[in-house]
């Protein structure tokens, strides 16, 4: 066992400050990781602040974790100490229902083991998540990283990335294709890139007017501010897929006009329930609305192996331990480009 410096949050209304965990010995069919750098995702903001009522504290966040192996355990034959590896959003499931045997850990019919926040048999009696100096975790959960990306970079793949590249893929994205990604945050600027990787003609939907000759940047091919409604109305019909990454509570009627006949809403933002669905714009126009979870372990060491062709890396601000709480305030206001990612090495001791 080892003790491990980290930072955790507390109390929903009190910053996170420094704790001490302890890891699990290495087992047989385990990886022990330093971790390098850990990405900062709304979803830790949503369980550090309680927002979805089944936060246990304290509660070390952290799934965008990208580390150098440590040590293995007698069964792992295919990873050596020093490689460069990584870790996202769950580290356990069942491996024997049928997701399971269908490379979908994420929907384990007998729930997965998320990498933070989810009771286990590990000291503490939780998983802990990546804000920390090292983690233990089952080979099976962990990736490798191409060489050829930069590894604080490449930490946000592991959750923004996956989030976005997996229902890209499931609905087949490819030229010819309009696709409109709706908010440009962490999960919305790699939705852009991807999109654009695959082929589409890729729409950037914010509410934020400033961000507009970013997300161009990034590869967007138009942007749509949503709050000129005449603009809006100029686009209805037009699109076969949106990803819509908005993180609060909204009226998503409003953009599934924006759909062609068939066209099809992914909601991979935490909207929570809402009263505001009107089944018009689903009738008239056959449309869907429709959900995603992260990616599989085989989806997303695909798509780190994609990144790795394409030399897709997050838009990312790093920042000590010390500053997240500050990074927290400023990605409730959208003053992020376009990812926080935590320099662990560096800044925990
Ligand atoms: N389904 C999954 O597997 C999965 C995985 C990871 C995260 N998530 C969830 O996805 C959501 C997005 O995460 P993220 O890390 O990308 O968040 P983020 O970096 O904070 O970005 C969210 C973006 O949504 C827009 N937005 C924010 N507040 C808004 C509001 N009040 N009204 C309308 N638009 C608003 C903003 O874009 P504009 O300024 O461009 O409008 C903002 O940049 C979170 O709820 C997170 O929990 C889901
Ligand atoms: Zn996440
Ligand atoms: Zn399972």
């Amino acid at each position: 066992m080892t003790d491990v410096s980290c930072y955790a949050a507390y109390a929903a209304d009190a910053p996170l400050k420094p704790h001490q965990i302890t890891r699990r010995a290495t087992g047989a069919k385990d990886v022990h990781i330093d971790i390098d750098f850990c990405g900062v995702c709304h979803t830790d903001i949503h369980y550090a602040r309680n927002d979805w009522g089944r936060s246990n504290y304290p509660i070390v966040p952290g799934h965008e974790i990208v580390g150098t192996v440590r040590a293995i355990g007698s069964e792992v034959h295919d990873l050596r100490p020093g490689q460069r590896v990584a870790v996202g959003c769950f580290v356990g499931s069942c491996q024997h229902c049928a997701s399971c045997d269908a490379d979908m850990e994420q929907y384990c019919l007998n729930g997965f083991t998320a990498t933070y926040n989810t009771p286990s048999k590990d000291p503490g009696g939780f998983t802990y998540g990546g804000y920390s100096k090292s983690i233990v975790v089952d080979r099976h959960f962990v990736l490798t990283v191409p060489d050829s990306l930069d590894p604080a970079g490449a930490a946000p793949l592991l959750c923004a990335g996956i989030t976005t590249y997996s229902p890209l893929k499931h609905w087949n994205v490819k030229p010819g294709m309009t696709v409109g990604v709706i908010g440009l945050g962490g999960l919305g600027h790699m939705g852009i890139k991807f999109s654009h990787a695959m082929g589409a003609r890729t729409i950037m939907i914010t509410n934020s007017a400033h961000k507009a000759e970013d997300a161009k940047r990034l590869g967007a091919d138009e942007v749509l501010l949503f709050t000129d409604k005449a603009a809006a109305a100029r686009y209805a019909g037009q699109f076969d897929f949106l990803l819509n990454t908005i993180p609060v509570p909204h009226d998503v009627t409003g953009y599934m006009e924006l759909l062609k006949v068939d066209g099809t809403m992914c909601v991979v933002g935490s909207i929570g329930p809402t009263s505001e669905l009107n089944s018009r714009p689903l009738i008239f126009g056959r449309r869907s609305i429709a959900g995603s979870l992260v990616g599989g372990i085989k989806e997303t060491q695909e798509m780190l192996d994609f990144c790795g062709d394409h030399q897709i890396v997050s838009d990312i601000e790093i920042i000590p331990m010390q500053e997240v709480n500050q990074a927290y305030e400023r990605m409730q206001t959208s003053d992020v480009k376009y990812r926080f990612v935590i320099d662990i090495r560096q800044s925990l001791s």
